[in-house]
């Protein structure tokens, strides 16, 4: 009456243990590969960063700044052409103009002080004339790249030279 059945013998695999193993092959194969992604996907974006940047600023040569036109005088608006970050300058006479705010030192970031009519790097002091671009004074060795600014009635197109 106690017949054996095939699958009551603890070393012969049941249909259900197949499956349970072959479940648990795949979830250790989704797992690796997740963690393999989850390591190789930064390491990847560190290397391969520098390529991309370079590519996507040198890819941009123009680009609208959508109603800038309404910026008022006395004012900057900062914005990314490229990767670089850049300000468009509404002088208080009227005039634009529009300059990399990478300051030609160390690259710090610069900044437009109105009221004193210069752009300021905080890095090491150096001082650039926001009429030109031209380095005034301080380390600066060069003037800020300079691009070409058209004024339209719906924006501001910013442009390479
Ligand atoms: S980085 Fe601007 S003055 Fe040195």
């Amino acid at each position: 009456m106690n017949e054996a059945q095939p699958n009551d013998c603890p070393l012969t695999p049941s249909p259900d243990m197949l499956n349970r193993r072959t479940f648990v092959r795949l979830a250790l194969g989704a797992v690796g590969t997740c963690y393999a992604a989850a390591i190789g996907y930064p390491v990847y974006r560190y290397l391969a960063w520098p390529v991309e940047k370079s590519a996507a600023a040198a890819a941009v040569t123009e680009m609208t700044l959508r109603d800038a036109q309404t910026l008022p005088k006395g004012s900057v608006l900062m914005f990314k052409f490229g990767s670089k970050p850049t300000m468009l300058i509404h002088h208080p006479d009227g005039s634009w103009i529009a300059l990399t705010a990478v300051c030609t030192h160390l690259g710090c970031t610069v900044q437009y002080l109105p009221e004193q009519n210069i752009i300021h790097c905080a890095c090491h002091g150096g001082t650039y004339d926001p009429n030109t671009g031209a380095n005034i004074s301080g380390p600066p060795p060069k003037p800020l790249t300079r691009y070409k600014v058209n004024v339209t009635g719906t924006g501001v197109l910013v442009s390479r030279t």
